[in-house]
């Protein structure tokens, strides 16, 4: 249900110009967006708060995107606020949105544990939390939507061991802050570890990528290069940020292209080393799927809906639980598709992420796949 408290506060500027309340809504006749109280619809609409934690990877601006375009379409509005990178202001910006009377919530945390604190401050104004992408850990949040992170990490693991199914590994997670980044490395141990212990496979380094930032990614790569003499035959890494990183740092020894490097996102500059065969795989999340599944959810829970209601409503996603050190969150977890050469076309092109002239760019015309 909406609330009048935070409603008033948005249209404190109409009254104090001596308007009564109803006569700054669309009541009397005044289009939405002239008034300079509403931007779109009437009174009536929802109002979204959109908190991400960074724009600076290409899937995060195409989540933003998707998401205020599909929100809009439904009739609500939506507020955006990205925090790069920093925890407090992340807080700020969603107490600056929660004055501005927003009906939900919808965060995507920098950092799982400090985000919590953003729930209480939401929960405390009656206002519902989603959590998008990367779970809120040890806080009441109402609803997880996101993909399958554990699959993820499982899809990378397995394309790597595919191409070298005995060798010394190194895994270049991502950051210790993100829970996500916890579930992909979940995934990477869940298949490496029988073939670790079988003996075929030794991990020779395994680190974190604070802030997920490439060039953190490159560093740990040269340290791992150098304390094993460059006697690595594989790397698991877990985006393509991170993966940019690796291959760098491969390519400053020559080993570019020798070494399978695994990604995720689907970015273009990762489908581009895919086909020119610097990067092995990506895994494909169609971000699609997930900003617009949760725009229209938002929308639902903002109207009163309960959470069960949502739950069986999302056709061909995994309805689950997951734990996050304090409840049980409500889940709705979608499907990720691993991507390497031989089927980009079918997956990120035939999908249109990604044009064939863009990932083939760098790639001579005559070696272009045949598309039909
Ligand atoms: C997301 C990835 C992304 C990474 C860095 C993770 O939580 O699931 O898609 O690459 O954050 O932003």
């Amino acid at each position: 249900m909406m609330k009048a408290i935070p409603r008033l506060t948005r249209f404190a500027l109409c009254t104090l110009l001596v308007f009564s309340l109803a006569a700054c809504g669309n009541q009397t006749g005044v289009p939405a967006g002239e008034n300079g109280s509403e931007s779109a619809g009437g009174d009536d609409d929802i109002v979204i708060g959109f908190s991400l934690d960074t724009l600076e990877e290409e899937r995060w601006q195409r989540d933003r995107d998707l998401f205020v375009a599909k929100a809009e379409e439904l009739g609500a509005e939506v507020l955006v606020q990205a925090a790069n990178g920093d925890d407090a202001a992340q807080l700020a910006q969603v107490e600056n949105m929660i004055s501005q009377g927003i009906d939900v919530l919808v965060i995507v945390p920098h950092n799982a544990e400090a985000a919590a604190a953003a729930v209480e401050k939401a929960h405390a104004e009656g206002i519902k939390v989603i959590s998008y992408d990367r779970l809120i850990r040890n806080a009441d949040v109402d609803l997880y939507v996101s993909f399958d992170n554990v699959k993820v990490g499982e899809l990378q693991a397995k394309a790597i061991v595919e191409r070298v199914p005995k060798g010394r590994y190194v895994l270049i997670e991502g950051a210790d802050t993100d829970n996500n980044a916890h579930l992909f490395k979940q995934g990477h141990l869940n298949v490496l570890k029988p073939l670790v212990e079988k003996g075929d496979i030794q991990i020779v380094y395994d680190q974190w990528t604070k802030e997920w930032a490439p060039e953190n990614a490159m560093k740990n790569m040269e340290n791992a290069l150098t304390a094993n003499n460059n006697q690595i035959d594989a790397v698991i890494a877990a985006n393509d940020g991170t993966a940019g990183g690796v291959i760098q740092a491969l390519a400053a020894q020559g080993l570019a292209g020798k070494i399978p490097v695994s990604g995720q996102d689907a970015e273009l500059a990762a489908c581009q080393r895919i086909v020119e065969g610097t990067q092995t795989m990506t895994v494909y999340k169609p971000v699609k799927r997930l900003a617009e599944t949760v725009a229209e959810l938002a929308i639902r829970l903002a109207k009163g809906e309960t959470v069960q209601q949502l739950a069986g409503s999302v056709k061909g996603a995994k309805f689950a639980t997951v734990n996050n050190g304090k409840i049980d969150v409500p889940s709705i977890l979608l499907e990720p598709i691993a991507v390497t050469k031989e089927n980009m076309v079918e997956t990120v092109i035939k999908d249109g992420y990604h044009k064939l002239e863009d990932v083939y760019r760098n790639v001579p015309r005559d070696q272009w796949p045949k598309v039909q």
